[in-house]
């Protein structure tokens, strides 16, 4: 029967089908012998579908008993309706195959765990046997849903004319800001190659050479701290084009993740998707990448907190720091436990302390209520408030601290009271970004987005006087509170990338040795151009409801950035490393340790 052609998917067979004759090829799924007759659940990508070995067929009868969970059988049947009741949780439920010739194509060592929807195993065991867990549903719908934006998406930009193109993973470090895997090089020792954060350069590069729309679905590799939301290598949409304002990268993405959800989802996404400045997003979500699913919007209470009664306040408003605020509909249920419980959570983020207060028979209580008078009342009163609600203060001398206290603890509660709407999907994007930030540790400016980003051109005269004034033409995309992708309009005038590396403490020598291609390609008529990155694992993720990018990569690393079933990475041997002309501290170590015995001997 190996050498039959599998007729039909397991999963596919339907009422219609009756009477035809059948090959199918999959995995065992369940095994219920009831005495004479034996019935089997086969399972292939396509689904579940019932067999029935009748003692009628008896050769096909003894192959059936040998089958275990997970042996891989070939079956020849004709399909017929079920005489019993249709099982309504299976799609094919209304249907089995009576079984007239079977064979066994191999068996299976016992599971470590069920191949079942969900299952108790601990994610160590599942990531050490991968291979098992994807043959679950949820990992197989995960991943078939995964290629099947691929493909979309690759539809959408190839009707859009752009080019699809490949650069280089062994290449030289780009600018996004983590650390680089580095690739030790045999032929040139000493020297090493860095994996690629993105195709950043090499994406402008081929707009220097002419091809106008680019795009690449790539693999990056970055060396941070890991979080559900952060691989290691993960996946890219990359895009790159010329000639183009923001607003035109933005309408070509929106459209395309219109295109998207619209074939995946049925989802209209919204035309067009509303766009906050980076600003407003601070102001009224405290947060660069908002979840607007829900409102809950921060309000200002800096003014009114100057000279107020409750002393905190009025030491935040009088430092020059931020009193900021959120009004959250039925809060006042929370008990004191979990009041003290979104306190904790907000001091992980510096903050000193949550006031708070609720709204009872048309009056505050509790927590600071007896302070909020004057000015104070007034602020509130401008707000929606009803009975039964809470409001949230978060003040601080620092107002980025008391705004992304604020801006965390808005999404803490409301998840706690369940005021996110689980079915919407939330798409803002957040513009005009300002082109550096402090480094909290070196003090030293830093690019937000990345160093080819261009300056707003109203801001550039700001450059040098007060460049943490200048605005980017920079756009993230964020959907539910995750930033899923961002870009920007790229320098395209060797003066001014001379400029912003000067503003970023990078001279001109150190400019030439890591990035000298690139402004070489600037002065060889380089065209005004711009794109933008989307995160596909994290698009991926919230188009399955996934917790974690991990689950809608095939073969993903622990948040140690180590993978559990090859065991990478893993130590090298010593001769691979001489060739390479590498020595580790580890071996350093031991060839002192042992020179150092020799010695004493
Ligand atoms: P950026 O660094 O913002 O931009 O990356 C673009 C998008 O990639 C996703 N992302 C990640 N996803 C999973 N794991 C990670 N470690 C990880 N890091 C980033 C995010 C992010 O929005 N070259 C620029 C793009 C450009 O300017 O065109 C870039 O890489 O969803
Ligand atoms: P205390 O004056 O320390 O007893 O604090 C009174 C209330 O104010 C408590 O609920 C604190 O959590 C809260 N609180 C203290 N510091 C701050 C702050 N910086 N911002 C907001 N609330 C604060």
């Amino acid at each position: 029967m190996e050498t039959q052609k599998k007729s039909h998917g397991a999963g596919t067979l339907r009422a219609k089908d009756a009477d035809v004759e059948v090959v199918l090829m999959g995995w065992v799924n369940a095994v219920r012998d009831l005495g004479g007759t034996l019935f089997v659940d086969l399972r292939d990508r396509t689904g579940i579908c019932q067999l029935v070995f009748d003692p009628e067929d008896g050769a096909a009868l003894e192959v059936g008993k040998t089958l275990r969970l997970e042996y891989v059988v070939a079956v020849r049947g004709a399909v017929r309706l079920r005489s019993g009741t249709p099982n309504r949780h299976m799609p094919t439920g209304e249907i089995e195959v009576r079984v007239v010739e079977a064979e066994l194509l191999n068996r299976s060592a016992p599971m470590p765990f069920p191949i079942a929807e969900t299952v108790d195993a601990n994610e160590t065991t599942r990531l050490k046997y991968r291979f098992l867990d994807l043959r679950r549903p949820p990992l197989q719908r995960a991943l078939l849903l995964r290629a099947q934006a691929a493909r979309a998406i690759r539809a959408f930009l190839d009707a859009q004319d752009f080019v699809e193109l490949e650069t280089p993973i062994l290449t030289k470090s780009t600018p996004e800001g983590a650390r680089d895997y580095l690739v030790p090089s045999r032929v040139n020792k000493g020297h090493f190659f860095a994996l690629p954060q993105s195709p950043q350069i090499f994406k402008q590069l081929l707009q220097v050479a002419g091809f106008e729309r680019y795009y690449q679905i790539c693999r990056c590799f970055r060396d941070e701290d890991l979080r559900a939301d952060r691989q290691p290598e993960f996946t890219q949409i990359d895009m790159e084009m010329s000639f183009v304002t923001p607003a035109d990268v933005m309408d070509v993405t929106s459209g395309m993740l219109r295109s998207l959800f619209q074939t995946l989802k049925g989802v209209d996404v919204p035309d067009p998707i509303p766009a906050i400045t980076w600003h407003e997003a601070m102001s009224r979500y405290g947060v660069d990448n908002p979840d607007v699913r829900f409102g809950l919007e921060l309000f200002d209470a800096t003014e009114a907190s100057v000279g107020a009664a409750f002393q905190v306040f009025a030491d935040a408003a009088g430092q020059g720091g931020l009193v900021t605020g959120l009004v959250v509909p039925g809060g006042a249920a929370l008990s004191r436990k979990d009041i003290d419980g979104l306190t904790a959570f907000v001091k992980t983020y510096g903050a000193k302390g949550l006031a708070f207060a609720k709204r009872e028979n048309g009056a505050w209580s509790g927590g600071i209520a007896k302070f909020l008078t004057g000015a104070l009342a007034d602020v509130l009163a401008a707000q929606a408030v009803s009975d039964g609600d809470l409001v949230l203060f978060v003040a601080d001398a620092d107002v980025s601290v008391a705004r992304t206290a604020a801006g965390r603890v808005r999404v803490r509660v409301a998840q706690q009271l369940n005021l996110i709407p689980e079915d919407a999907f939330g798409f803002v994007w957040v513009t005009d970004f300002p082109m550096f930030e402090r480094d909290s540790e070196t003090g030293k400016l830093a690019a937000m987005h990345h160093p080819f980003t261009a300056p707003h051109p109203e801001d550039l005269p700001k450059l040098e006087s007060d460049p943490l004034g200048v605005r980017a033409r920079a756009y993230d995309i964020v959907l539910n509170g995750q930033e899923i992708g961002g870009g920007s309009v790229r320098i395209h005038d060797m003066d001014v990338q001379a400029r912003v590396f000067r503003a970023l403490g990078i001279g001109d020598d150190e400019a030439k040795s890591k990035f000298g291609f690139l402004l070489d390609a600037l002065s060889f008529g380089a065209p005004p151009h711009g794109g933008l990155a989307l995160g596909f694992d994290r698009l991926v993720a919230i188009l399955t409801g996934a917790e974690s990018i991990r689950d809608v990569i095939a073969f993903p690393k622990t948040t140690r950035a180590a993978c559990l079933m090859t065991d990478a990475p893993s130590p090298s041997s010593a001769a691979q490393l001489q060739e390479l002309g590498i020595a580790t501290l580890e071996i350093a170590k031991q060839e002192q340790e042992v020179a150092t015995d020799d010695e004493e001997k």
